[in-house]
């Protein structure tokens, strides 16, 4: 396979490609230098310049973890794309490669990839604009390199050019390997536009052979599913992606798109996957769409793009826009994705900030990057403010014992609340970094993701009638500046 490989990829080294990257990497390097740091996250991975979508290729490859994503570096928002790369040996510090796709005739939409011995393959969807309606197709390509820094598209490509009922919407191949075949979903949509999953098997990953819709909407999930992802987690199957056009239901389906998981089973034999649970949002936040995963060590990591179509980008005037969620370890208990920090975050803790008591009315300051732990028994109400020292963005987190809700609100009605009922720890385990707020509740059965733009460095008021206990430590950073 590996000689394959090597043929597939040796034959199109092409010199104006080479030349347009080595043109990109000095252009990136430039242009870094004209951005506005205010904003900036310390422990999140963000673009060097310019714009970053959705997780892409997130791998474990030679004792190494990769992570790419749809990159568009001219400006700070959605252009041709590109696929950025960062890499790291802990899910926590990152260090920045050189883009490693640049579009050709084919603007490089999201995909995965997988390590095969020495080599790191990337299939990813070819984007094409076409002349007549619908204006574009979608087909999907082969990249592979040998060093996981410089990346070859396949001479052959496409390896699938059209989805079964040509549907143009034909995006975001997974890939993985059971046995010795491989296997890819591809997100996609009926005709009557209801999103959808197809998979597909494969002895080499060139030759490609449709088996069956994995799962499908009934016309209440949405008329497209993007990013799908399949895995195995403590004995169920998930299904897991991001369906656009789903109608929101009080508290549940705010954002302009979801993400979520049905939990199943799934048979070798058949390529039947039966829910058994209904779609569930993975994350309650503002910001969270497109999440990925990948397994290393018997564990099962998952990260997203910490933003959303639709929505405002403060940091785009500043030169960049997106960034990265953390990455999350996941477990399955009672059919429900939990959700946790990777346990190497813990060492992203500089100093202890504050280790006390919190009385109502008394304030904190902290650094831009910063770790709150909130002990409390929960009976009764909690209500953070969450803002700069020097003004912008305010978040208050709140809890109602009456309700049995989290709330996360950015003021102005711009709420998201989940009920909550612990299943065990009744801790609030609150991520800050320069623009961002990941709050894990208890064993991260309930976690929320938002964008929060504060200035300066953060502080805490605690507007609860109660006072509680806080532990906070100042964070390091642990991603290029
Ligand atoms: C999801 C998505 C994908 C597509 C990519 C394009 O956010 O729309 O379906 O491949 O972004 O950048």
């Amino acid at each position: 396979f590996t000689c394959i490989l090597a043929l597939a990829y040796s034959k199109s080294v092409d010199n104006n490609y080479e030349n347009e990257k080595e043109d990109l990497e000095n252009y990136i390097q430039n242009k870094k230098n004209e951005i506005n740091h205010r904003f900036r996250p310390l422990y999140h991975v963000a673009p060097p310049v310019g714009w970053m979508n959705d997780p892409n290729g997130f791998s474990y490859h030679n004792g190494e973890f990769h992570l790419f994503y749809q990159f568009y570096p001219y400006k700070s928002e959605w252009g041709p794309m590109h696929w950025g790369h960062v890499i790291s040996s802990d899910l926590v510090h990152w260090k920045q490669m050189p883009t490693a796709l640049l579009p050709g005739t084919e603007q490089c939409f999201s995909g995965s990839a997988i390590s095969q011995g020495d080599v790191l393959t990337l299939i990813y969807t070819g984007r094409r604009s076409i002349d007549e309606q619908p204006y574009f197709n979608e087909s999907q390509y082969l990249a592979f390199s040998d060093d996981a820094v410089n990346f070859y598209k396949y001479e052959g490509n496409p390896v699938i050019p059209n989805a079964p009922n040509n549907a143009p919407d034909f995006r975001d191949p997974k890939v993985w390997k059971y046995g010795d075949e491989y296997y890819v979903i591809i997100g996609s949509k009926t005709s009557d536009e209801r999103g959808r999953v197809l998979l597909y098997k494969s002895k080499d990953m060139f030759d490609w052979e449709f088996l069956t819709v994995l799962g499908e909407s009934n016309g209440s999930l949405g008329y497209m599913w993007e990013c799908p992802d399949f895995f195995e987690l403590d004995g169920k199957f998930i299904l897991l992606m991001s369906p656009q056009g789903v109608s929101p239901q009080g508290d549940r389906y705010k954002n302009s798109h979801q993400t979520g998981y049905i939990v199943g089973s799934f048979d070798y034999d058949t390529f039947q996957f039966i829910p058994e649970v209904e779609f569930q949002e993975i994350d309650y936040g503002h910001d969270f769409y497109a999440a990925t995963t990948t397994q290393a060590n018997g564990k099962r990591y998952l990260l997203a793009w910490f933003s959303m179509w639709d929505v405002p980008y403060p940091e785009d005037v500043d030169g960049w826009a997106g960034m990265m969620t953390i990455t999350r370890e996941l477990n399955l208990v009672n059919n429900r994705i939990l959700m946790k920090p990777v346990s190497d975050m813990l060492n992203l803790r500089n100093e202890v900030a504050l280790k006390d008591e919190v009385k109502p009315g008394q304030v904190h300051q902290f650094g831009k990057a910063v770790e709150i732990i909130i002990e409390s028994d929960l009976y009764n109400k909690i209500d953070l403010l969450l803002d700069g020292q020097e003004g912008g963005g305010k978040v208050w987190i709140r809890w109602d014992p009456d309700i049995g809700k989290v709330v996360v609100d950015r003021g102005s009605g711009d709420i998201r609340q989940v009920e909550w009922k612990p299943i065990g720890s009744t801790t609030w385990r609150i991520f800050l970094d320069s623009c961002s707020l990941e709050l894990f509740c208890g064993e991260g059965e309930v976690v929320l993701s938002s964008r929060v733009y504060p200035l300066g460095g953060w502080r805490l008021k605690n507007q609860s009638p109660q006072t509680i206990r806080v532990e906070a430590y100042n964070l390091q950073r642990s991603v290029p500046e």
